[in-house]
Formats: structure tokens, C-alpha cells, sequence
């Protein structure tokens, strides 16, 4: 630990500035993990176990926030990210040592009681986390996962007697919950309390079911923690805990100077479920080890199915070995082997285990997205985009997300921004909404209608590659010909229009076709995919002109696969549309411009004072083909001339430097910020796609690099934020805090990122026809392998470059046969040998 602190003091902050390399922790490869060795972290670093199923966040400090089915609607723990690093936030663990005078306590996790450890790790794996601790004289290891498909959080305790003289140890393991509807317990201390109820249930042989519930709840939804062993007693009730009317604190609870608590029920008022568990004398060298479990079901005779097979200590066991088995079959998918260690390290493990979790939870819990309210949710673009990082990994996870997506879906062929996933599931008519539209609602323009679009111009968009990704996967092309609703609000999905999910996407393309603006672009609707810019209805935006063509081509892909000419040649000549009026209204001389407002102005042009020059508008150009030849070279240069910077690429330059209602949300943040001037992160991998589309190996490798969170373990108190996730921005050059990184985990640059080393860098794609091969990689190495699994095969393929060029398949040949083009085909069984040598 660097906090040097005794149990009563606070960290002293002179040691935890002191810089060392790699202060903070390290990457161990073979265990798939991140181990901290300090509590003391920049700022909060966390995990995710389970699913949205069942599951949350688990911090470095053993906070817990646990949800089911839905962060807003469904929550059970109640953590509140704001708090310090050293309040307790939710759940902890109190290990409590008799001696000569009464207890000495301490946490394993550190957090809330603040005592100095010996030792101190806690194993960020992979939905999992593992703290090992030493003090007073017991080494402690805690193991907390979500077993595969359950609703259960387990928490593994093992405590351990490294002195020679036998200890006598008590184990207290306690979690605080929420409300259900996640606000409220933070807006509503009136009738939340008068509702939250905590009853104990002993059984004969002395085990305890500490059962609890919102009063409402209570014959449909409850709580439960129990634990593997018996109990001596339980609190309930936090203020009994606590004790002394809560002048007793987390850090130091009254009643854990007594022998037993005081089995306290709670029929109203702040729900905690403590457990009181005896170790008994631990002798030297010996180990105590007990389970405790915190789940929900629809009952507590529901829930005896799992706390009986939880009890058993071999069934926990079983339990994390099927999710370690769970891990290496989802990681097999695709394995790299190339001459850099950091991006092998991402690649291999961390980057597919963010796009696991961006899967989950799209933008709606993190210690950043609360997850508080329904004014968030399953995000349409964001989910759309995280869905194409597991599409390799799990398309049919991935296939019913992006069926969900499409059920709100409007009939005009626009999308829902949002949908709370609990009410999609309750089908009670409301589960989508507009996203920040709503705010605009009602605002009208010089002729009185409505100034701002109640739509977003990219949200159904992004769906037409999703799906095209999945059919590339599967080749199951008869998702084309499954019915799923539109979204009509108020009226029950058995009520609403349905289509095919080919009509579908066909509608989501003819909503922008029939959308277009006085240049022929594509509108910007409420925005685009920078969500900070909302122009007035009229607007245009080349970020949607570039995502439309790219949608155009995959659809005339999917078409041909389907052997529709018609449609082929019919969204052919929609592209060229579009394509031309782009290349006739949007170049600017040496880079292309990012929006027109309705009246014709441009923004992001040499002109401007501010926001010259956006990042997108050149990426998707190129992207989508339409930026070819000498302009598509000179946007990409100048992107990199005018935005790159040592973290990575800004979104924009120069950032505004004062609110301007005219541009609204962008102008929020201070220049060199988020979206104004910020390094925001998912843009960066865009940039690499497009370097690669160019031929440019070297470059796309640098943007990579320059952003791999991985290399970053020195520089951590620069960049703060996790090093084994993406973060969602980084404060760029404009700012003084240059290469801070914020909003860890819930990014779209995981995806992405995903999508740009693999299947361009590496250049492994999936296709209709095969398994391209057509990678754009650093001149300097000699080559690498991949294994990918694909359609039922595996694909052992090894790449060479002996000409050390970046890009360009001079051979392929599969077992042994040499094939005409850099696919190979598809086999739906075996293993095959696939050499690529370029040149
Ligand atoms: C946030 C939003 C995402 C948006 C991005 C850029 O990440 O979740 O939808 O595209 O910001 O504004």
C-alpha cells in the first residue's frame, strides 16, 4: 500500500503523491488480470461481475452496486458514487480479532475501516474480483463473482492465521440496500423508508435468511443474504448497527465492541443486512473460509433452489471454475500473436472483456452513468455500435439486443433514442424515449413549428450495420424474414405494426434518404453521433452523410447475398447521390466540413473561429468511400496535422471558449473538454479504420498506440483512470490537465477499438463469402498469427511480411491450396491453416 495510515488517521497525502513507476499495480497476463497493490488510486477504479441480468459494479474498495434486470428500476444496493474513495459505499467486509482488552477490527478491503495493511492486492479478473490482505497477523481472501446465468453475488471469504499462536476471529459481512427505483431512494425520504422492510429467518440447524423488500415488492421481488455457515446473530437495521443513534460510523460501528449484534429486524427505515459469523479459534496455518450470498427472486422459497447449492463450498468452487471456462471460450474467439506485447495484452484480453461489458450495460451504469432515473437506459446508437464487439463472440446475445433495438424502432423508420429495459419487458407501451430531444419539445421556429427534430439523425443507422455484421457471422440469413414490432408508444407490442427486420432497415434508409437537407446531406435530426451539437431542425451533418453511405454499402451487401439485383442497383444510385452531393457542397479546401445549419452556414471550416476542423467528418469520408482519391489523403492529413496530439486525436479544434447558445451543449465544457476540444476517445478508433482503408499501417498503428490504456500503468498520475479500460474521453492539449482520462468502461471506443485491431489492423473479417484476410499493420513487423474461430471453424492463420510493407495480400493459401483472393472460405468445421504473405 502507499497510504501509510494507522488505523485512526487519514492517508497521508504526501505519500500517496509520490510518483513511482507502475505505482499502482500491474498486468498479470497469465491470470488475465489487473492486480492493485494500493487502495489509494487516483480516483474510483472498478469492475463488473455478472450481467445486466444480474450483476453491477465492484470497486477496488469492495463497493458493490448490484442491480437486476435494470440499474433505474431494479437496483439493490445502495451505493452512491459520489461519496469518497474512503466512505463506505454499499457493502464491506469486517473482520474482527479478539485480544487481551475486547476486538481489534479491520476491513480487508481497507475501506471503510482505513487500517494499514501488510499486505494489500486486489485482482481486477475477469468478472471477478480478488482482494488478498494481511494484517494482524491473518491473511484474508475475498473472492466476489456472479456465477454464470444466476442472481446471485457471491462472496468467497477465507481467512487464513499466519502467526504461530491460534486466533480467535469473527467474519461481519454487510451490505445497505437500495429502493428498487433507484431516484427515489435518493429524492424521497418520506415514504422510502416507510416502505424498505427487513425481516431475519433462522432455520433450525442455525443458518439465517436476512429476507428484504420494498413493502410493495414483498410477493413479487425479494432480497436475501444468507451465508453458507451458521450465524451467532444479525443487524438489520443500520441505525442499530451503527449504534448510539448512528453517532457510531462505517468506519467504526458501536455494536461490533459486543460479543453478538442484537438481531435486529427493520420495518422501516435504512435496510443493512449484517451477519455475525464465529470463526472460532483459527489455529496456526489454518484457514476459516465461508460463502455469504446476496440475491433476489421472486421469493425466498424460490430462492432455497440456490442458497442450498450455494451453501456448498464445491458448487461455489464449480462455480468460478465455469466462469473461468466461460472467459476462455469467449477470449478463443480470436487470439493474436504480433510483435507488441500492449496491444496483444488489450487485444487479447481487456478490450474483449470491455466489449462484454458495454454489451451489458450500454451507457447505463458506471460510476459515471448512474443509472438513476429512465432518462437514460439501453442507448439505441450506443448499443447498436458495442453489439458489433461481440459479434464475434456471442451473435445470438448479441442478435437479441439488436432485436430489441429494432422493436422501438418508429414506423417512419427514425428510432427511439433510449429504452429502459425492465419496461420493454413489462411491455407496458412506454419503454422508449426521445433521449435530450425532450428537452427542446415545445421550442418552435420563426413560423411556429417545432425548431428542434424529435429524432436523432444516426440512431437508426447504425443498427443496418449491426445487423449486416451479424448475418456476416452467421450467415443466417433468414433473420431477414423475422417480424419484430416498430415502436408505437402507448399501444402494447401485440398492437403495434410489425415488418421484417429487412423492412427494417429498409425504412431506417429511406427515413434519411427522404431527410435530406438544402445540399442533398443527409439532416442532422437532434444530432448525430456528437451528441453536444443541436442545431435547429433544417440542419445537415456529414458524420450522418458518411454513416448513411456506409449503411447504403453494407445493405447493397446484403441484397447481393440475398440476389437482389434490383435493390442492389436501387441503393447503388441512392450512394451515388449522396456521394456526389457530399463531394459538391462539403470540402473546404483541405479538409471536410462537419455540419451546414439550416441557413446554409458552415461548421467546421478554415473560416471559423472556433471548431475549425472536426475529426468524424474526415474519418467517415473515408470510412464510407465517399472521400476518394487526393481529398480523402488530404482530410486524413490534415486531421492528423491539426488534431493529433501525444494522448490521442481531439474531436475538434479549437474549442469554444465561452457558452454560445447557438451551439448549446458543446459549449458547456471548457475548451479542450469532452466533445469541445476533448480527446474523445471513440473517435480515435474511426481514425485508425481510415488509415487502414489508405493503406497507411504505420499511422493506424500510432493512433492505436497512443490511446492503448495499457501503456499508460506509468503514467498513471496523468491519466488516473483505469489502465485496463478504455475511458470514454481524455482531456486534450487545450486544457491543463492534458491526459486525464474520464468515464472509464461505458464507451463506444471499446468497440470500436475491437473492430479497428482486428478486423483492420489485423485484418481479420467476416464476409458473406469468408473469412477475409487483409490486414494494414506496422511496416516493421515480420508478421504475426491469429486464431479466429468462424461459422463453426477455426482459422490458424499466420501472416507474413518479408517486403516489411504495410498493406497488400500478394498470396493466400489455405491447407495448402493457393486461393485467387484474400478470403478464405468458409468450412464450418475443423481447424485450417491459412498463410497470407504481403507484398
Ligand atoms: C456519449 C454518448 C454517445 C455519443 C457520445 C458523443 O458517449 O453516450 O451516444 O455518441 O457521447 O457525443
Amino acid at each position: 500500500m502507499a497510504t501509510k495510515q494507522t488505523k485512526k488517521s487519514a492517508p497521508k497525502a504526501k505519500k500517496v503523491a509520490a510518483k513511482t513507476a507502475a505505482k499502482y499495480g500491474y498486468f498479470d497476463d497469465a491470470k488475465k488480470e489487473y492486480v492493485l497493490t494500493t487502495p489509494a488510486t487516483p480516483i474510483k477504479w472498478c469492475n463488473y461481475v455478472g450481467t445486466l441480468n444480474f450483476g453491477g459494479i465492484v470497486d477496488t474498495t469492495g463497493g458493490t452496486l448490484v442491480c437486476k434486470g435494470d440499474p433505474a428500476l431494479n437496483r439493490i444496493t445502495k451505493y452512491i458514487a459520489q461519496m469518497p474513495c474512503s466512505d463506505f459505499k454499499a457493502s464491506t467486509i469486517y473482520i474482527r480479532v479478539k485480544n487481551a482488552k475486547g476486538y481489534t477490527v479491520f476491513s480487508p478491503f481497507v475501506v471503510p475501516t482505513l487500517t494499514k495493511m501488510k499486505k494489500w492486492e486486489c485482482h481486477v479478473g475477469l468478472s471477478y474480483m480478488r482482494w488478498i490482505a494481511e494484517c494482524e497477523g491473518l491473511r484474508t481472501q475475498v473472492t466476489i463473482f456472479v456465477p454464470t446465468g444466476s442472481n446471485t453475488l457471491l462472496q468467497d471469504i477465507q481467512v487464513t492465521n499466519l502467526d504461530k499462536a491460534s486466533k480467535e476471529v469473527d467474519i461481519i459481512p454487510v451490505y445497505e440496500f437500495s429502493h428498487f427505483e433507484a431516484e427515489k431512494q435518493l429524492t424521497n425520504a418520506d415514504w422510502v423508508p416507510q416502505t424498505m422492510t427487513l425481516k431475519g429467518h433462522w432455520e433450525k440447524d442455525g443458518h439465517v435468511v436476512l429476507e428484504q423488500y420494498a413493502y410493495m415488492k414483498r410477493d413479487f421481488a425479494v432480497n436475501y443474504v444468507t451465508a453458507n455457515c451458521k450465524v451467532g446473530s444479525f443487524d438489520g437495521d443500520r441505525r442499530v448497527f451503527l449504534g448510539a443513534n448512528e453517532m457510531g460510523s462505517w468506519a467504526a460501528p458501536l455494536s461490533l465492541a459486543n460479543k453478538e449484534l442484537s438481531n435486529s429486524e427493520c420495518d422501516r427505515g435504512d435496510n443493512i443486512a449484517a451477519l455475525m459469523i464465529h470463526a472460532g479459534k483459527i489455529a496456526a496455518g489454518k484457514t476459516f473460509r465461508t460463502c455469504t450470498q446476496l440475491g433476489q427472486e421472486q421469493s425466498l422459497k424460490v430462492a432455497s433452489k440456490a442458497i442450498a447449492k450455494y451453501r456448498d463450498l464445491k458448487n461455489v468452487d464449480k462455480a468460478f471454475d465455469e466462469l473461468a471456462k466461460f472467459w476462455e471460450k469467449y477470449l478463443s474467439t480470436i487470439q493474436v500473436q504480433t510483435p507488441d506485447a500492449a496491444f496483444n495484452s488489450m487485444v487479447n484480453v481487456h478490450n474483449p472483456r470491455q466489449c462484454h461489458t458495454t454489451k451489458n450495460w450500454s451507457r447505463y451504469l458506471s460510476l459515471y452513468q448512474l443509472g438513476y432515473g429512465t432518462s437514460r437506459g439501453i442507448g439505441y446508437r450506443d448499443s447498436s455500435q458495442d453489439l458489433m464487439g461481440v459479434m464475434s463472440h456471442m451473435p445470438e446475445e448479441a442478435l437479441e439486443l439488436a432485436l430489441n433495438l429494432l422493436s422501438v424502432q418508429r414506423p417512419e423508420g427514425n428510432a427511439m433514442h433510449q429504452y429502459a429495459p425492465l419496461a420493454l419487458a413489462e411491455d407496458n407501451g412506454n419503454e422508449a424515449n426521445a433521449g435530450d430531444s425532450r428537452e427542446k419539445k415545445g421550442v418552435l421556429d420563426e413560423n411556429g413549428n417545432p425548431a428542434y427534430a424529435d429524432w436523432y439523425g444516426d440512431d437508426h443507422l447504425w443498427i443496418v450495420l449491426t445487423i449486416a455484421n451479424y448475418l456476416k457471422e452467421t450467415g443466417k440469413m433468414d433473420l431477414l424474414k423475422k417480424e419484430v414490432p416498430f415502436y408505437e408508444a402507448g399501444k402494447k407490442r401485440a398492437q403495434r405494426e410489425k415488418g421484417t427486420v429487412l423492412e427494417h432497415l429498409k425504412r431506417s434508409l429511406n427515413f434519411t434518404r427522404t431527410h435530406l437537407g438544402k445540399h442533398g446531406l443527409p439532416l442532422l435530426g437532434f444530432a448525430d453521433w456528437n451528441d453536444c451539437m443541436n442545431l435547429p431542425l433544417g440542419a445537415e451533418s456529414s458524420f450522418n452523410t458518411g454513416l448513411y453511405a456506409k449503411a447504403l454499402l453494407e445493405m447493397m451487401d446484403i441484397c447481393e447475398a440475398l440476389g437482389d439485383t434490383k435493390s442492389v442497383e436501387m441503393y447503388k444510385g441512392w450512394y451515388e447521390d449522396v456521394k456526389k452531393a457530399f463531394n459538391d457542397s462539403a470540402w473546404d479546401g483541405k479538409w471536410w466540413v462537419r455540419w451546414f445549419d439550416k441557413q446554409g452556414n458552415a461548421y467546421g471550416t478554415n473560416k471559423a473561429k472556433y471548431g475549425k476542423i472536426y475529426c468524424n467528418s474526415q474519418s467517415w469520408s473515408v470510412i464510407s468511400g465517399i472521400a476518394t482519391g487526393d481529398r480523402a489523403v488530404m482530410g486524413m492529413d490534415s486531421l492528423n496535422k491539426l488534431l493529433n496530439t501525444a494522448n490521442g486525436v481531439k474531436s475538434s479544434t479549437p474549442g469554444y471558449r465561452g457558452f454560445d447558445p447557438n451551439v448549446g451543449g458543446i459549449s458547456t465544457y471548457p475548451p479542450g473538454a469532452k466533445e469541445n476540444g476533448g480527446i474523445f476517445l471513440h473517435t480515435n478508433p474511426w481514425v485508425m479504420i481510415a488509415e487502414t482503408i489508405l493503406g497507411r499501417g504505420d499511422k493506424a498503428f500510432q493512433y492505436y498506440s497512443q490511446i492503448n490504456p495499457a501503456a499508460k500503468n506509468t503514467k498513471l498520475d496523468e491519466f488516473e483512470s483505469e489502465p485496463y479500460c478504455y475511458p470514454q474521453n481524455i482531456l486534450g492539449d487545450e486544457h491543463k490537465q492534458f491526459g486525464m482520462g474520464r468515464n472509464a468502461w461505458l464507451s463506444g471506443t471499446s468497440s470500436w477499438t475491437y473492430q479497428a485491431a482486428t478486423q483492420f489492423i489485423i485484418g481479420v473479417r467476416a464476409s458473406f463469402k469468408g473469412l477475409i484476410v487483409n490486414p494494414c499493420i506496422p511496416s516493421k513487423w515480420d508478421g504475426f498469427k491469429v486464431t479466429r474461430k468462424f461459422r463453426g471453424a477455426t482459422y490458424e492463420i499466420e501472416v507474413k511480411n518479408p517486403k516489411h510493407v504495410c498493406k497488400g495480400v500478394a498470396e493466400m493459401i489455405v491447407d495448402g491450396k493457393k486461393i485467387d483472393a484474400d478470403v478464405a472460405p468458409i468450412f464450418t468445421k475443423g481447424v485450417h491453416k491459412v498463410v497470407v504473405t504481403l507484398g
